[in-house]
């Protein structure tokens, strides 16, 4: 049995969308809509919009798109079910109890079991420390300095040289191959099954519950690859988890420090340095930065001092800047990273770095002089135009200000000049980039359609964006006439609330589609625009031209299909056809 459509539309629209993708996004108001970085890919500047009125999330990026339920299924790959339940609990409506469908038992099955491998698993590694064959991890992590308390409190293990032990020991506890393969803990192929880690020390990951969802497994001694990560499945995806928060989320510290690796976290909280997290063989994301500001507002970087790290760092700071944080970076040089640090230095040395913290943008702007020689004058030229260019992201003029006088203080430049060079820049910026975003909002409507369902498409935005329109269409055109099919069923229920209502929901309409390209099609319908500013006569051939085309492809449909229609819809058709030379629309 399912739930009805009155009940998962009452869900639905108990349920704000902003309210339920804030958690998620970071969003900013912008004209009618709310705009983000999309959480379904990479970016620098958000293309993400979700709109109050519609109900509707929609990327110009990628054309993710979809309401509350699709978000949901999307992003915390809830079932349809399941994102209805979380639903009606959120807004405190009781559900009529329903069995769920096999898929969904077998699913929610499958978690479960994950949950446990894991838990066994995690156990079994821990185990083997104390065994004769892990005695080789035991040193390992003495050696690296880790006391017992700390590795039974990180719960870390050693993997068996021998490759099936682990398999053998799941197996015993009467786990399926299936289950044991979606693990990503066992490897089956023709030759049979065997365990992923071998003659590793293992780190298990657990997520903001400490529910054990992957294993790290470092090398004992030298060799490629030095960190083996367990593959994503199910339990486990890398850019949604950070190691270490479930610990760090309760430090009752006033920032959260973020690094690198397993071993960093685990030193730092064994230094008292509890609210450490790190970022797994993994770019740092924007999932990520919505993770840590649930617990708090400010960050401290201590990525590692080479290269590599620097670079990593200057990806995560506008990721964390996005998401509203305020960050800083921790210097920790000549050490590589914070393990190195403290085990050179201690905990108290830490603590200073930590206090004198710079700022990320500062950090930033010290990274880039090093690029450049300054006791060159031309080289110095260069450096100061590119950090004025950087001075442009504060769009807050004391802001701005304030960094413009840090800048030149610190590297020795005129203030008023730099101030002027960074106003010039920022004019210019602007200009490009409103230009940009016009162009990937129109690159993202030129969907590689013919222009027959381009022509359904258009009409169908014209009419959702602008319903007093309906009117007009309504007397030329038909929900028939959009003979595509996903187009047809949207026109059928427009055309119906229309009537009703005089106002349609998108987040409503949404609900009749499952599966995601569907949503993502339907989503684009409800989200592109006719470009602001296009004039009335402008709009009025745009509306003749579209009706016009809607039409004859109807007709030529209809015309192919002629045998196959009732006798009134002959009529229709003949009538149809004489009346195409008469369309005519004029807007007043
Ligand atoms: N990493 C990974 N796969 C690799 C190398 C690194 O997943 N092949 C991840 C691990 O999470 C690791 C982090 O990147 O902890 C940082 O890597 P690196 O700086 O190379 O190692 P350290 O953390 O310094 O590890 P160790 O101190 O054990 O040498
Ligand atoms: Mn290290």
């Amino acid at each position: 049995m399912y739930y009805s459509d009155e009940i998962i539309e009452e869900v639905r629209s108990a349920n704000d969308i902003v309210d339920v993708i804030s958690p998620y996004v970071k969003l900013a108001k912008k004209g009618a809509s709310y705009f983000g970085l999309c959480p379904f890919h990479n970016e620098k500047s958000g293309s993400f919009s979700v709109s109050q009125s519609k109900q509707m999330y929609y990327c110009f990026g990628c054309g993710a798109g979809g309401n509350v339920f699709t978000f949901l299924m999307e992003y915390e790959k809830m079932s349809f079910v399941e994102s209805i339940s979380y639903l009606a609990n959120r807004a405190g409506i009781t559900l009529p109890e329903v069995e769920l469908t096999e898929e969904e038992k077998r699913r929610k099955n499958l978690k479960n079991q994950l949950y446990e491998v894991n838990k066994e698993a995690a156990k079994f590694f821990h185990y083997q420390l104390n065994t004769k064959p892990g005695e080789i991890g035991k040193k390992y992590f003495e050696k690296r300095g880790l006391s017992e308390e700390t590795q039974t409190r990180f719960g870390l293990g050693y993997s068996n040289i021998d490759g099936t032990v682990l398999y053998r020991y799941l197996k015993n506890k009467g786990y399926d191959d299936n289950v044991l393969k979606e693990s990503g803990l066992i490897i089956m192929n023709e030759r049979g099954a065997y365990d992923r880690f071998r003659d590793r020390v293992m780190f298990p990951i657990m997520d903001i519950n400490s529910k054990v969802i992957g294993f790290g497994g470092r090398i004992i001694g030298d060799g490629e690859p030095k960190y083996l990560n367990s593959p994503e499945t199910i339990l486990f995806d890398k850019g949604r988890n950070l190691y270490g928060l479930n610990f760090a989320k309760s430090s009752r510290q006033p920032n959260i420090i973020i690094c690198e690796g397993y071993m960093d976290v685990i030193a730092l909280h064994q230094a008292g340095f509890t609210q450490a997290v790190a970022a797994l063989g993994t770019a740092f994301t924007a999932a990520h930065a919505m993770l840590l500001k649930r617990y708090t507002n400010n960050i401290l970087m201590t990525f590692d001092s080479d290269g590599a790290g620097v670079k990593a760092a200057l990806r995560a700071i506008p990721i964390m800047k996005s998401a509203g944080l305020s960050v800083k970076a921790i210097d920790m040089r000549p050490y590589k990273d914070p393990d190195e640090f403290i085990k050179a230095l201690g905990p108290e040395e830490f603590q200073k770095r930590i206090d004198s913290a710079v700022n990320s943008f500062m950090y930033k702007i010290d990274k880039l002089s090093l690029e450049y020689d300054l006791n060159d004058p031309a080289e110095k030229t260069k450096f100061i135009n590119e950090a004025a260019k950087e001075l442009t992201e504060f769009e807050e003029e004391i802001e701005r200000n304030n960094y413009v006088e840090a800048v030149a203080q610190k590297f020795g430049i005129d203030c008023e000049s730099l101030k002027r060079l960074v106003n010039r820049y920022g004019n210019a910026m602007e200009i490009v980039q409103t230009g940009e975003s016009q162009k990937r909002i129109q690159d993202s409507s030129q969907v590689k359609e013919d222009g027959v369902v381009k022509s359904q498409q258009i009409l169908l935005t014209l009419l959702c964006n602008e319903p007093q329109l309906f009117g007009i269409i309504s007397k030329y055109i038909s929900p028939e006439d959009f003979v595509d099919d996903i187009y047809n069923k949207v026109a059928v229920t427009v055309y119906e609330q229309l009537k009703d209502t005089g106002n349609i929901v998108p987040g409503q309409i949404m609900n009749m589609f499952e599966n995601e390209e569907e949503h993502k099609k339907v989503a684009s319908l409800f989200s592109n625009d006719i470009r602001e500013g296009t004039s009335v006569k402008e709009k009025e051939k745009i509306l003749n031209e579209t009706i016009l085309n809607v039409k004859k492809n109807s007709l030529a449909f209809r015309n192919k299909n002629y045998s196959a229609l009732t006798g009134e819809e002959k009529q229709k058709f003949i009538a149809d056809k004489m009346n195409l030379q008469k369309i005519h629309v004029t807007l007043n």
